[in-house]
């Protein structure tokens, strides 16, 4: 349970950062009406999303003051990290391959999540919130990630990179997992 309750934690501090992340990227692409609207678009999607992560924690028995009093663990900190740096000094393609590696394995762990909480910690539709939106717009948002990718990987070495970070986006979220797995043991 206590790994359960710090994945709450983390995941509602990382989300209030990504929150942050669009808004920049909205400024940075306030000249490209695409890619703005895509920001604005998905800053709209996620809006709600750090306190869905919240409202899982705290019914399972996390307070208020244990997600204002918290700081976020080295690995989740090296996670969020590289998802703001992708979005202040990476490519369009760069910034959004995180994003569509975040969220495949978001929608995929959302799944899980769902099926398992109902099942063996009696939770239902409110307080599973989080994972039922994960598991099912989160499609959307890889559909959207994916096409943006696409148009801006333009060069061989624009899809080195790209592939450089779809693994590092990959090592960095099992990473995260990992520690938070160890840190609330
Ligand atoms: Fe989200």
């Amino acid at each position: 349970m206590r790994r359960l309750q710090g994945w709450a934690i983390q995941h509602y501090i990382h989300n209030k950062a990504l929150l942050k992340g669009f808004a920049l990227c909205m400024v940075k692409n306030a000249h490209n009406p695409e890619l703005y609207n895509y920001f604005n678009y998905q800053f709209n999607e996620e809006q709600t999303h750090p306190d869905l992560a919240k409202r899982f924690g705290l019914a399972i028995g996390l307070k208020e003051d244990d997600f204002q009093n918290a700081s976020q663990i080295f690995e989740c900190f090296a996670h969020t990290s590289k998802t703001i740096r992708g979005m202040l000094l990476g490519s369009p393609a760069e910034n959004r391959v995180s994003g569509l590696v975040d969220e495949t394995m978001v929608q995929r762990y959302s799944e899980e999540f769902d099926t398992h909480m109902r099942r063996h910690y009696n939770l239902g539709d409110s307080a599973l919130q989080f994972f039922l939106v994960h598991k099912a717009a989160d499609e959307d948002h890889i559909k959207m990630a994916s096409e943006i990718i696409a148009r801006y990987t333009d060069s061989p070495a624009m899809e080195q990179l790209v592939r450089q970070t779809a693994d590092y986006a990959v090592r960095f979220k099992l990473g995260k997992f990992d520690g938070i797995y160890r840190y609330y043991s």
